[in-house]
């Protein structure tokens, strides 16, 4: 199960993407919003984040107009990974590299179909645990603070 958040300004984006995931037999848990009047992505991405510290799901999906304030908040919650991707590589070596728990992208620099293609290849990549070093000095950074 992915969990799902975004700002007004990915409001449509996430629409278009719940009825794909729907159409696809995606399960997700959608923590909002849920219209196009204005709210502070600061409140998304920690809500966010925090769902996915829960363990309860596979990983995050959050979205603001580009992904970035969203994706600064949600790495905020301690233990998060949230990566701005932007194309199916990107997505990609969030996985790989990165162990990302979180992808971001922009409702106002993504499309549907972008959304899609970044889905797939974030789902597909498999982390590559050679890479566990850099992550437990973040992880390790984190514990001391
Ligand atoms: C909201 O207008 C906009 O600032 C927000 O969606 C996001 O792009 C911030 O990073």
């Amino acid at each position: 199960m992915i969990v799902i958040a975004s700002d007004h300004a990915a409001y449509p984006l996430k629409v278009s993407l719940l009825k794909y995931f729907d159409k696809n037999k995606i399960n997700y848990l959608d923590l909002g919003t849920n219209s196009l009047e204005s709210v502070d992505y600061p409140d998304y991405g920690i809500k966010l984040g925090k769902a996915v510290m829960s363990g309860k799901y596979e990983y995050g999906i959050a979205m603001c107009g580009t992904g970035i304030g969203i994706s600064i908040a949600a790495n905020k919650v301690k233990g998060v990974r949230a990566a701005l991707v932007t194309n199916e590589k990107t997505a990609a070596l969030a996985k790989e590299h990165n162990n990302a728990n979180v992808i971001a992208f922009g409702g106002r620099t993504t499309t549907l179909k972008e959304a899609i293609k970044i889905i797939k290849a974030f789902n597909k990549a498999k982390y590559d645990p050679r890479h566990q070093k850099r992550i437990d000095k973040i992880t390790n950074y984190e514990a001391e603070k």
